[in-house]
C-alpha cells in the first residue's frame, strides 16, 4: 500500500504523528523559526537529549524521542543554507527528506510530518524547495513500505497552495498515464 501524501497548514507542534521533523542547525542546540517552536512544545529534555548527539551535518538526520510533543519522535535535519542554487542546495535538501525517511523506515513509522526545511531563515526559495521535497519523499517511498501517512506541514496559505498544486498535478500526470 502506498503512503498518502498530504499538505496541511498547521503548527508542526500540534501533530499528532509518529514522528516530525525539525529544521535544525548543526549544532542541534535550538533555534529560532520550527526548531524553536519544537524545543519549546517538548521541553527540557529535549535539549538534554540532542546534547548527546554530537550536532549533525547538513543533509543528515538523527532522531530523538518527543518528549511532551503529541509526536512520538523527533527527527532533527538540517537544510542547507540558499546561495543561489549553484552551490548543490538541491541535493543537500533531497538528502534531508531520503534520510528523515530512511530513520522513520528503520523504526518501522507509520506517519511523519515535514516542515518547509530551508524555506525559513535559510532561504531556499518555497516553490523550488517544495518540488524537491515532493520528489524526493516519492521517490524514496519504495523504500518506506510501514509509511502510511507523509504530511507537508505549511506555514501559510501561500505555502499550502503550492504543496497542493504540486500533489494534485503529479496526481493528474498520473491518472492520465493510467
Ligand atoms: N510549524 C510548522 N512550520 C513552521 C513553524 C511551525 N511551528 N514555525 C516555522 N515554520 C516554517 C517556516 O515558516 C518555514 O516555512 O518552517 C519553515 C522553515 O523555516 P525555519 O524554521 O526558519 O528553518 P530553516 O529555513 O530551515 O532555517 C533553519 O533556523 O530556526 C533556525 O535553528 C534553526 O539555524 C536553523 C535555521
Amino acid at each position: 500500500m502506498t503512503a498518502l501524501l498530504r499538505a496541511l497548514h498547521a503548527d508542526i507542534t500540534t501533530l499528532a504523528v509518529d514522528a516530525i521533523v525539525n529544521a535544525a542547525n548543526s549544532s542541534l542546540l535550538g533555534g529560532g523559526g520550527v526548531d524553536g517552536a519544537i524545543h519549546r512544545a517538548a521541553g527540557p529534555e529535549l535539549l538534554e537529549e540532542c546534547l548527546t548527539l554530537g550536532g549533525c551535518e547538513p543533509g543528515d538526520a538523527k532522531l530523538t524521542k518527543g518528549y511532551r510533543l503529541p509526536a512520538r519522535y523527533v527527527i532533527h535535519t538540517v537544510g542547507p543554507v540558499w546561495h543561489g542554487g549553484a552551490s548543490g542546495e538541491a541535493g543537500i535538501l533531497a538528502s534531508c527528506y531520503r534520510r528523515s525517511l530512511a530513520i522513520a523506515s528503520k523504526l518501522e513509522l507509520e506517519s511523519i510530518a515535514f516542515p518547509g526545511i530551508s524555506t525559513g531563515v535559510y532561504g531556499y526559495p518555497v516553490e523550488l524547495a517544495a518540488a524537491v521535497a515532493v520528489e524526493s519523499v516519492r521517490s524514496a517511498l519504495p523504500e518506506c513500505p510501514s509509511l502510511r501517512e507523509v504530511i507537508f506541514c505549511c506555514f501559510s496559505q501561500p505555502d499550502l497552495k503550492i504543496y497542493q498544486r504540486l500533489l494534485n498535478d503529479r496526481i493528474g500526470k498520473d491518472e492520465k498515464w493510467r
